[in-house]
């Protein structure tokens, strides 16, 4: 049984400047260029930053250290998910079947939302393509993108488009590439694109904050209209948000998903690190990386520049109506009225493209790695596989938008199921592992020694805030939202349809788990030593 796992060493990264990047590419996502510029502007500006840096501090760092380090604890076993690494935490063969059945969600969570998010992804291919060739150079007003957009995703038909096949052919395009990604596997997938994208999306979002800064006062016409009106409207407080429970959400829901953290998938990057690769500077770093890349980059481009064309009261509309309306409308209106905008256009929608395709490779990352490790298939077949789910998973996404299906995944996969699982991680390491063996193992090969309080942070307050987070949300909005309340009648099925579609992975990858431990792939409880010895 032990023998599998000798014999095939699992892959590894080939460089620590590859893992670096290619954790970073896994953070830095749309989330930090669409979703975080958004999210800010709606709540409070500069206040929205005091509740993000509490969470940055007492969630984000602390989740992403007990992530990485669950992560590369069970790599040593020939884990690469939390189906297998939850096991290997708890200490007898029955806790250890009820972890790794709890450790499903760490595959469903990230494969759920990968589903969307690569269709969304594939959004920014199809506009840096129509940016280039010119097909929305006739749509000068935000209402007449607004339309392009409305035809393009199917919701309507129009002179622009009829009908999805546009959005089809770039989520198929989309799609391929994801899975050749994968495909490659670690070092010679993910950490190759890894090392070309990560330096072009700095490239371009530096172009882009140079060309905004530099926008002045567009419109002459209209002074108050001017890029540092717009950094003001971004940074300048709005403290009345600060006692509303909403806005503290909000900056929690927003550090997860920016940070990737509480999905799996930073779980199974860290699990082909080897046992002595450090992981608390190196975790630090890549979460450091991400928040320049989204509170200075991310908030550098969209909301200033919009604020430059538009005006501040449209501004706020603009981010009231979300992220696809500052990303896709407003983005390519502001850039028809600049000299060479085709060019801006395609870059801005590059730069997202490339921030989107090296976090949806490590959204596949954590069924990849169940299938190949547990489930014995090869990387193509595991490709193949994962690139047929979402295939499969996305039609209904693509097909039925306008009926809320893409926003109930997201509630679920990617704002619900992200707590939820990070308090489960911490949990388990903390209280179940134990917080000195939790603080041993984060130590392991450490390149710096971490704060003692944050060991207090970690066994008490990370927990406490997120049971904290999840009550007031469930006060808020989860029994309207679970019961569908305040919704068109003809959304429901919809809805419902999503949700069923989330179960219905859940029940394959729990069959899937079944399987691999009658095959004997996931009831190891032996420690490397001991496989080493026998
Ligand atoms: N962090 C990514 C973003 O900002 C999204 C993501 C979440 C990717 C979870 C992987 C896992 O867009």
């Amino acid at each position: 049984m032990t023998t599998d796992i000798r014999e095939k060493t699992r892959e590894a990264w080939a460089t620590r400047i590859g893992l670096i990047l290619a954790m970073a590419g896994n953070a830095i996502g749309l989330g930090n260029f669409l979703r975080f510029p958004v999210k800010a502007a709606q709540n409070g500006g500069g206040a929205f930053m005091i509740p993000y840096f509490i969470a940055f501090l007492v969630l984000g760092i602390p989740v992403m250290w007990v992530e990485w380090a669950i992560g590369r604890h069970g790599g040593q076993f020939g884990y690469g998910t939390s189906v297998g690494a939850f096991g290997q935490l708890t200490r007898s063969r029955r806790a250890a079947m009820a972890a790794n059945f709890i450790g499903v969600l760490g595959i469903v969570v990230p494969l759920a939302f990968t589903i969307y998010y690569t269709y969304i992804e594939s959004w920014t291919l199809a506009f840096s393509f129509f940016s280039v060739t010119g097909h929305y150079s006739a749509v000068q007003s935000f209402e007449g993108m607004s339309g392009f957009l409305s035809g393009f995703q199917g919701k309507e038909t129009n002179l622009y488009f009829s009908g999805l096949s546009t959005a089809l052919i770039f989520f198929f395009i989309t799609l391929l590439l994801n899975t050749y990604i994968l495909s490659k596997g670690i070092a010679k997938g993910i950490e190759r694109l890894a090392k070309i994208a990560m330096p072009m999306l700095l490239i371009f979002a530096l172009i882009l904050v140079v060309r905004i800064l530099t926008l002045g006062t567009p419109d002459l016409d209209k002074p108050e209209n001017n890029v540092m009106n717009g950094f003001a409207f971004l940074w300048n407080p709005d403290f009345s948000y600060i006692t509303r429970a909403g806005t503290w959400l909000a900056a929690a829901g927003q550090i997860f998903f920016t940070l990737s953290i509480g999905t799996g998938s930073i779980l199974t990057y860290a699990s082909y690190l080897r046992k002595k690769d450090d992981v608390t500077l190196t975790g630090l770093t890549t979460s450091m990386t991400n928040e320049f890349a989204e509170v200075i980059l991310g908030g550098s481009i969209a909301i200033p520049a919009a604020v430059a064309f538009f005006g501040l009261a449209q501004t706020m509309v603009i981010a009231k109506g979300g992220a696809f309306d500052l990303g896709f409308v407003a983005m390519p209106v502001i850039f028809q009225r600049m000299p060479f905008g085709a060019l801006f256009g395609m870059l801005w929608f590059l730069l997202l493209f490339f921030a989107g395709v090296t976090s949806s490779v490590a959204l596949c990352s954590p069924a990849m790695a169940f299938l190949q490790d547990q489930i014995g298939l090869s990387r193509k077949k595991s490709a193949l596989a994962v690139g047929t789910v979402m295939l499969l998973g996305g039609l209904p996404v693509v097909f039925f938008l306008k009926h809320g299906f893409l926003d109930e995944m997201d509630f679920w996969a990617g704002t619900f199921g992200l707590v939820i699982f990070a308090l489960i991680e911490v949990v388990l390491f903390v209280w179940i592992f134990g917080i000195e063996k939790a603080w041993d193992e984060i130590h392991t090969g450490s390149e710096i020694r971490i704060p003692s309080i944050f060991k207090f942070i970690i066994k008490y307050i990370t927990p406490i805030y997120l049971i904290g987070l999840l009550i007031f949300w469930a006060y808020q909005d989860g029994l309207p939202i679970l019961l569908i309340r305040n919704r068109s009648a003809a959304d429901i099925p919809y809805l419902w349809a999503a949700r069923l579609m989330i179960l219905g992975l859940t029940a394959l990858v729990i069959l899937l788990a079944i399987f691999a431990y009658k095959k004997g792939k996931l009831n190891l409880m032996t420690s490397p030593e001991e496989i080493a010895d026998e």
